[in-house]
């Protein structure tokens, strides 16, 4: 495995790789990796000849300092979980490499950035747009995995790679759970025992509204019942409970199994904020 920095070293491996016709695939994240990173990794190792792995916090994406500040690192332990899962890159870029300037870009993702993580993580997508065409124009992978874990940076990306017309394929990889259903997340380092218990609250909210929406009950009422569910919970606070279309992110006020759909949610667990969603008609 061997780390890159920055495009003077990735260039003439990159030249090599097309020489040869080795398909690259990249898996952009931003370290503090768990077994859902890992399926990331073992999709691209399936799918394409060269997988390259990008290490980055990236600033721009974070709306509160603080979160930024506190965002866990632990490169030795990641770079070991890379090597043994078989990964050819670790793209290990500095903020300056990545932001010589600091960017003034804007990118406007319209819909998709009001509603949900967009409304209540202002600037978010922007933050997200930039890091990952920079990524994109960087490595020049011909395919890059993305996790449904974070299903509206999904939809975003899926735009930018439209809208900007860049030549590669978006592999989208299933959430990866704890035993007890509990999505997997780097946030998850910094829940306390007691909060890691509250935190289930997510996942059962979901699996209980798929549930009743499957044997019929009205969505609104559901939502209604989760919102409220919430208000018994002192170590939870809820921030959106939403069926959307899964590419639009259009809210639904009532639910039709003719239409793709799935449920979303974000929560504070104590200082935490966490999301998750699952999928209903695919
Ligand atoms: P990060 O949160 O590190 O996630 C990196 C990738 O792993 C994302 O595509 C995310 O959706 C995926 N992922 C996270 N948890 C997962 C899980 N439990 N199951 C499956 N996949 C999971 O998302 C980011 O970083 C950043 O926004 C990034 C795209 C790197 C841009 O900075």
């Amino acid at each position: 495995m061997k780390l890159i920095h920055n495009q003077a070293e990735w260039n003439p491996l990159w030249l090599n790789h097309l020489r040869t016709n080795q398909q690259i695939g990249l898996v952009p994240t931003m370290g503090a990796l768990h077994d859902g990173h890992l399926d990331l990794v073992k999709k691209s190792r399936s799918t394409c000849e060269v997988t390259v792995v990008s290490i980055f916090v990236n600033p721009t994406q974070f709306n509160n300092p603080e979160d930024f500040q506190k965002y866990p690192k632990t490169l030795d332990q990641d770079l070991e979980k890379l090597e043994q899962a078989g990964v050819d890159y670790v793209f290990l870029p500095t903020e300056k490499v990545m932001y010589p300037f600091p960017s003034k870009l804007k990118f406007d993702f319209g819909d998709l950035e009001h509603v949900l993580e967009g409304e209540f993580r202002p600037g978010h997508f922007n933050g997200v747009g930039i890091v990952v065409s920079k990524l994109f124009h960087l490595i020049r992978p011909q395919v890059a995995f993305f996790g449904q874990k974070d299903l509206q940076q999904v939809a975003v990306i899926k735009r930018l790679v439209d809208d900007l017309s860049f030549d590669l394929k978006l592999e989208v990889v299933p959430t990866k759970r704890e035993s007890d259903g509990l999505a997997m997340s780097s946030r998850n380092l910094r829940l306390n025992q007691e909060e890691r218990q509250k935190a289930l609250i997510l996942f059962h909210s979901l699996e209980k509204a798929k549930a009743e929406l499957f044997s019929g009950k009205n969505w609104l009422e559901i939502q209604r019942q989760i919102e409220s569910e919430f208000e018994h919970e002192h170590v939870a606070k809820l921030e959106y409970f939403e069926l959307i279309h899964p590419d639009s992110f259009e809210t639904y006020s009532s639910f039709d199994s003719s239409q793709k759909s799935s449920v979303c949610i974000s929560a504070f667990i104590g200082e935490i904020r966490l999301i998750d969603n699952m999928p209903i008609i695919s």
